[in-house]
């Protein structure tokens, strides 16, 4: 692929302060990494049709092979159409009907696959390897943007999945019957030591931010969705928040950026 600079757009909008730290730490990979990296910082008051007139923008624009809508968006706004307008070759968060259903049907290489649960898939085959057949994975979330696609990836790899979420009946017993165990439910350190199965792989996709007095007042810290101290004395391997999953997210953004760079040029994508 000669001479081709990747082109990433990030586009936020309104005054979230951690959505605002995400997307500089997006933007700024992307920089690093030699790419045109665009980043569009709209006012909270922008209209439906002012977001998804730039979204046009944004796909027929040549130099640029992905582009990124920093969610949530301020609630005036739904997400879901424009989200659908991108076009879904340049949809670097695999959100888009076309590469969610590409997933769900085991085509994994055709489309693209939303960064989350990608980056958390390769943590998962480097302890396991690539087949987990007769690995018990139970993922505790059902978003879009998460719980679903990470679910399809470990299927996908022969796990035996459950999906837990929050009207699930006794959750830490089903918890506890998981081989790789992922947390993504925006709960601070709500999966405790005794949800562990002893030597799991635990993996925490949370990323809550809580008054941390000792540190001084009105101080915070970030802290996952698994109380790490303890849940690390049972679990085999766990990430940690923040440095686990964060870092491996905008990783996969960048190489879902280059996957989309190199099939704009018909040439075949490297594999992540
Ligand atoms: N908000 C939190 N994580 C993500 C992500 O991976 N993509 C988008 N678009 N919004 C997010």
């Amino acid at each position: 692929m000669a001479n081709i600079a990747p082109g990433l757009a990030v586009v936020i909008v309104g005054n979230d302060p951690a959505s605002h730290a995400y997307v500089s730490s997006k933007s700024k990979m992307a920089k690093e990494c030699g790419f045109t990296s665009v980043q569009h910082t709209l006012p909270e008051e922008t209209t439906q049709e002012e977001l998804a007139a730039l979204v046009q923008t944004l796909n027929v624009d040549e130099t640029l092979h992905g582009i990124l809508v920093q969610l949530p968006l301020p609630k005036h706004l739904n997400s879901e159409p424009i989200i659908q307008s991108i076009l879904p070759g340049k949809d670097v968060d695999g959100l888009h009907v076309v590469n969610a259903g590409k997933l769900a049907t085991g085509d994994l290489d055709g489309g693209l696959v939303s960064c989350t649960p990608a980056g958390a898939m390769i943590f998962v085959k480097r302890t396991h390897g690539e087949d987990l057949s007769g690995l018990n994975a139970v993922v505790i979330g059902r978003s879009n943007l998460f719980g679903k696609p990470m679910a399809q990836l470990l299927l996908n790899a022969n796990a035996t999945v459950t999906i837990a979420h929050s009207r699930t009946k006794n959750l830490a017993e089903v918890c506890r019957n998981a081989d790789i165990l992922v947390a993504a439910v925006g709960r601070p350190e709500m999966v405790k030591a005794d949800w562990v199965k002893l030597g799991a792989t635990v993996i925490d996709v949370g990323i809550n931010r809580i008054a941390a007095p000792e540190r001084g007042e009105g101080k915070t810290r970030l802290v996952g969705d698994v109380a790490f101290d303890e849940a690390a004395k049972v679990a085999g391997v766990i990430t940690p928040v923040p440095g686990g999953v964060g870092p491996m997210t905008i990783a996969m953004l960048m190489a879902n950026t280059v996957i989309a760079a190199y099939r704009k040029a018909n040439c075949p994508p490297p594999k992540f």
